[in-house]
């Protein structure tokens, strides 16, 4: 593995804050962690396998960013973390599939969650595009539930799905997220899945209305959420 030095630089403290976990007795929850593989690198974390009291699991490290002023840089972080970890809870509270958080460290701004196993949705509908209806219909019910509750996701793709072996899917990625979401909210998580969705998926556009029309079986406004829909593109079309 090639490892730059940044990466070598979180494994180092990664490692120091392990250390210090497993030294202090009253924690419980002592992690075990050995850093496998980078799988995850995007402008603001990084996500790592590890393991938590045996159990498979990631850990999101958000790295200070040197071009931030250094007080607004930790206030980001620590705030996008807080804001991640609520969010993914109450998701799953509404009954959303989301990974288990294990722990949360606001030093390092970074949270260790269960290890989600299976293809991201992007995958999958690439690699099997005949059955892109049905798993739009579930992406549409996932939305619906994840809606119904008043939480957006704020960076809805197809990436940021995982398709489970049971065929559930669960979500990922929530740092954007807003547990209490407005119709705006709401709109913006369509029309930015709508457009991810249309340039990652060329081919099968259609499977689309599927997703739409199994959201609309699930939640109450959504024609209110539609309307706003419409709204957000055609502000984006004058301006
Ligand atoms: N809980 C998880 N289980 C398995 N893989 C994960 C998990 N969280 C993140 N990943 C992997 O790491 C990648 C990046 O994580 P993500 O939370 O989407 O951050 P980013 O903001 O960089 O997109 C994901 O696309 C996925 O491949
Ligand atoms: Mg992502």
């Amino acid at each position: 593995m090639c490892l730059d030095f940044f990466t070598v630089r979180t494994l180092h403290v990664i490692k120091s804050l392990n250390n210090q976990n497993r030294k202090n007795k009253d924690l419980h929850i002592q992690r075990t962690s050995h850093l496998v593989e980078t799988i995850g690198h995007g402008a603001e974390a990084k996500v790592f396998v590890t393991t938590f009291l045996e159990r498979d699991a990631v850990i999101k490290v958000r790295p200070e960013k040197g071009y931030r002023h250094p007080e607004l840089d930790k206030r980001l972080r620590v705030s996008r973390t807080k804001n991640e970890a609520r969010v993914i809870r109450e998701a799953r509270r509404a009954g959303v599939r989301t990974p288990i958080i294990y722990d949360i460290d606001l030093k390092e701004c970074s949270i260790t969650m269960e290890r989600i196993h299976g293809p991201s949705v992007k995958y999958v509908l690439d690699s099997d595009p005949k059955n892109a209806d049905a798993v739009c219909e579930n992406i549409g019910r996932m939305i619906a539930k994840l809606h119904t509750a008043g939480i957006s996701h704020g960076d809805l793709t197809t990436s940021n799905m995982i398709q489970l072996d049971s065929g559930e899917l669960c979500l990922i990625d929530l740092s954007m997220g807003n547990s209490s979401a407005e119709l705006e909210d709401l709109g913006v998580d369509i029309h930015l899945l709508k457009r991810a969705f249309m340039s990652a998926h060329s081919g099968i556009e259609g499977s689309f209305e599927k997703l739409l029309s199994s959201y609309r079986k699930e939640m109450k406004n959504a024609d209110r959420v539609f309307s706003k829909v419409e709204e957000i593109r055609n502000r984006g079309r004058y301006t």
